[in-house]
């Protein structure tokens, strides 16, 4: 018989009280999060920290549940790992031979992402191009984040391009996911300066500091809101 110690000694599952009373049937009110990545995953652990530190558990019944990969090689899946994050590779080249390569990866990531029913999808430096089935498919759920001050350079090589316009000032944009590449709702910006002697590396690790505290941020509004 459940009580009301019973609820709160388990802050991960609600018992509705229509269901006491020998049924088996939990319902789970976390908020998962799934993240993909391709390389680095720099971003995807200043996520995970900040789960930890701000306990997003305790404060938006929150989780990181997955961490997936479009490539086996990616640095992040061994960090994931570490932090004891479970995690798979959904390879976008085992589809080169399907007729449609794209669709057929995006439909096997929707399959591994929806295992864990989550609230919202954080692709963190996960370097695909997504069918538009895909974003309706997790649509108000799927959140990027763009090394540029959108809508100012899209797509890559946004580093270089800002240094060969000439800016004073690039930076990093968390956005919505739309169908179209790198537009969407702005959510949060970071501007930072570039400097006179810039490379596109020096910048891109100068953008990558905001990268790491905007994401986070953001995230952890949209699950305030979401509670
Ligand atoms: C970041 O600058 C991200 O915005 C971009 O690729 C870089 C990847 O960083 N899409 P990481 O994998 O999170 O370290």
């Amino acid at each position: 018989m459940g009580s009301k110690t019973d609820v709160l000694a388990r802050p991960f599952f609600f018992h509705p009280p229509h269901l006491h009373g020998g049924g088996t049937e939990i319902i789970n009110v976390m908020k998962n999060l799934v993240i993909l990545i391709s390389g680095g995953g720099s971003n995807m652990l200043a996520l995970a920290r900040a789960a930890e530190r701000d306990d997003w558990a305790g404060r938006y019944q929150a989780r990181i549940t997955a961490v997936i990969s479009n490539k086996a090689d990616a640095k992040g899946l061994q960090l994931a790992q570490d932090l004891g994050l479970a995690t798979s590779v959904v390879d976008h080249k085992a589809f080169a031979n399907a007729a449609d390569p794209r669709s057929a990866f995006d439909s096997a990531l929707m399959a591994d992402i929806d295992q864990h029913q989550p609230a919202l999808v954080l692709l963190a430096g996960f370097m695909r191009i997504l069918t538009p089935g895909f974003v309706a498919h997790y649509q108000g759920r799927l959140i990027n984040i763009h090394p540029s001050l959108l809508p100012a350079f899209t797509g890559l090589h946004t580093h270089q391009r800002a240094i060969d316009e000439g800016c004073q000032f690039a930076g990093a944009t968390v956005h919505r996911v739309t169908a179209e590449l790198d537009h969407g709702e702005i959510l949060a910006q970071a501007v930072v300066p570039v400097m006179p002697d810039d490379t596109a590396d020096t910048l891109a690790a100068r953008v990558l500091t905001q990268e790491h505290l905007i994401y986070p941020r953001v995230v952890a509004e949209l699950l305030s809101s979401l509670t």
